[in-house]
């Protein structure tokens, strides 16, 4: 979604907007521009449609020193893609940038007499013309009044013509994070254009205005009284948020599993047993609820659903598993006897964020599972358990994605042992089952090469099917989405038992179906779907643990995971399955980090 910088101090404030901009890319966008105090009150705008590049060609003939400026990359929502709808958006004395969606946008249009004057289709443009309107030369009071008036979710920044080297800013849902260092004062949607200057930041907390000058950040409450913030540190370096000689972050951080995997499990072991100590989870959580509700969405959705499959049985109580833009809308009956766990890499999708809220209105105890520090549902949440994958900068998460289930894994161990489902020796043994998976998937990055000659043949098909049963079914609804989302492959995933009610009418010669076979108690099953498919003439490439005795005919392809516990067998799958979708993309020639339409982080509902 949409991605915001803002720079005051004594650098040249256009390469660090421009550079800025360049660090966000990957949060998907279709135009991008800045703004800046020229001389005086004089503030420019520079914007197009298109890539940071072409930005950057634009500005290439601005010579003259630059100290205080804003940018932005914009994710189409309200009006297309266009240069008017391309931020800054300037409206008199104001200049702004903003991400999120002004929902009564119409209203304010009619309430403040906008019609005829807006040059762009943009919510964000009536939030300007608003702000003109009601200026009355001091930013905070203004902004002041402009909140009240909004509906929806922004973070914006500003500038006031007749307060030059100043930026302000405001939010509410849509993440900002700001910083003072000693070249200057920063702000940002996110911590990857930060952290170049400084490892020191502040989230910018909603409904307090920020004003940014070179030598200090300033924080007020909504009366107009000053706030402190809490100053959080960065726990990874600028080198993970780099390529470092990949050629694209979605292989590095393909790469990068196992070593997170490491981070997320050993620190949280003691004596062999998962121990959430540290993170002051305690066990009285895990004790008394009746039920799990799992909320999130998309890859964090199926790390959900693959954790629902190994929870329930163990832990012999109801596991459901919704979408998190669902949720709301399924009254669902959640109580204080609930668990709810939200799952996110980012902390800052929005219909997870408005899940969260809803299962604590309705008296549910919220355990998280976050990877970024400090976003709005780890701060949000009753509980957090921290991922550690590092920074993810390649729009299909996959690190995220092991990491979380690694946490879902530690989180039903515990509470098996909690509520004596487990014996501590079996608890153990599950817990070296999975570390176990980190040479598992380090033996399958190793194949890389052999999975990628695999894919060949699927680039240029228009369909892919996916299927499995039980486990192997939720992995499968993980693969069929990386494919689609990087090579536009269409792709789906079908319960292999359910192909016959449907789905198996669109089998046809040479069509591709990737059948995932690693549970042993429903292998022969399994095997009699693949044995339908590929009777009716699909390409069939067959994923199945090397111990796994199968008739050479039934596949065109076969790859063979590690014989590890059927539980665990998803960690060298997922491996498995971004590489497909890694390698189809790159052979057909797509932009493998920054699929089109889509963004890093989902802010808008
Ligand atoms: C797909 C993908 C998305 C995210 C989803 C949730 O590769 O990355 O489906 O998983 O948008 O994002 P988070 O985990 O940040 O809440």
């Amino acid at each position: 979604m949409c991605g915001i910088i803002g720079y005051t101090g004594p650098l040249q404030a256009k390469d660090v907007l421009l550079n800025g901009l360049s660090q966000l890319e990957y949060r998907g966008y279709d135009s991008a521009g800045i703004a800046f105090f020229e001389s005086g009150q004089n503030v420019r705008v520079v914007k197009t449609t298109g890539k940071v590049a072409r930005l950057k060609e634009l500005c290439s003939s601005i010579t003259e020193e630059i100290h205080c400026g804003i940018g932005h990359t914009r994710w189409a929502t309200h009006g297309g893609v266009t240069v008017e709808n391309a931020h800054p958006h300037q409206a008199g004395r104001v200049t702004l940038i903003h991400n999120g969606i002004i929902e009564n946008y119409h209203q304010l249009t009619a309430d403040f007499h906008l019609e005829g004057t807006l040059i762009s289709q943009t919510d964000s443009e009536v939030a300007a013309r608003v702000l003109d309107q009601i200026y009355d030369h001091d930013p905070i009071s203004s902004i002041r009044r402009l909140v009240p008036l909004l509906e929806g979710s922004y973070g914006f920044c500003i500038l006031f013509s007749d307060h030059p080297g100043e930026i302000y800013a405001v939010r509410n849902v849509s993440p900002l994070v700001a910083a003072y260092t000693h070249s200057g004062s920063l702000i940002a949607s996110d911590l990857t254009a930060l952290i170049p200057y400084t490892r020191k930041y502040a989230v910018v907390p909603e409904n307090q205005i920020v004003k940014l000058t070179p030598y200090r950040m300033e924080f007020y409450q909504m009366d107009g009284t000053p706030a402190s913030p809490e100053i959080l540190e960065v726990n990874w370096d600028t080198d993970a948020a780099m390529k470092n000689g990949y050629p694209h972050f979605m292989l590095k951080e393909i790469h990068e599993q196992p070593e997170a995997l490491k981070k997320t499990i050993l620190p949280r072991l003691t004596k062999g047993l998962p121990d959430f100590g540290d993170d002051g989870i305690p066990d009285s959580l895990f004790q008394t609820c009746s039920q799990i509700r799992i909320v999130a969405c998309g890859t964090a959705m199926h790390a959900g659903m693959v954790a629902r499959a190994v929870m329930e049985p163990l832990l012999k109580i109801p596991v459901l598993v919704s979408v998190a833009s669902e949720f709301r809308y399924e009254d669902p009956l959640v109580n204080d006897q609930t668990l709810t766990i939200v799952i996110s890499q980012s902390g800052e999708t929005i219909d997870t964020l408005a899940a969260l809220r809803l299962a604590k209105e309705l008296g549910s105890k919220v355990l998280s599972v976050v990877n970024v520090k400090g976003s709005t549902i780890a701060r949000e949440s009753d509980y957090v358990l921290y991922t550690h994958a590092g920074p993810e900068i390649a729009v299909a998460s996959t690190k995220a994605y092991s990491v979380q289930l690694a946490a879902l894994y530690m989180i039903t161990c515990r509470m098996a042992c909690v509520r004596g489902k487990m014996t501590d020796q079996e608890a153990a043994s599950f817990m070296e089952d999975l570390l176990d998976v980190i040479p598992a998937m380090e033996e399958m990055l190793d194949q890389a090469e052999t999975i990628k000659t695999i894919v060949r043949p699927l680039i240029d098909k228009p369909d892919a099917f996916f299927i499995g049963r039980n486990l192997d079914y939720a992995f499968s609804l993980e693969g069929a989405l990386k494919l689609k989302e990087i090579s536009y492959i269409h792709a789906d995933a079908y319960a292999a038992g359910e192909l016959k009610h449907g789905t198996i009418a669109l089998i046809a010669d040479q069509v591709p179906v990737i059948a995932l076979a690693t549970q042993d108690r429903i292998f022969s099953k399994m095997i009699s779907n693949v044995r339908e498919v590929k009777a009716r003439g699909a390409y069939v490439i067959l994923i199945t643990k090397k111990e796994a005795d199968v008739d050479p005919e039934l596949a065109d392809v076969r790859i063979r995971i590690p014989d590890l516990h059927d539980r665990f067998t998803v960690f060298p799958i997922a491996v498995v399955l971004q590489l497909i979708a890694y390698y189809a993309s790159l052979l057909k020639g797509l932009d493998v980090d920054q699929p089109r339409n889509l963004a890093k982080s989902v802010t808008v509902e």
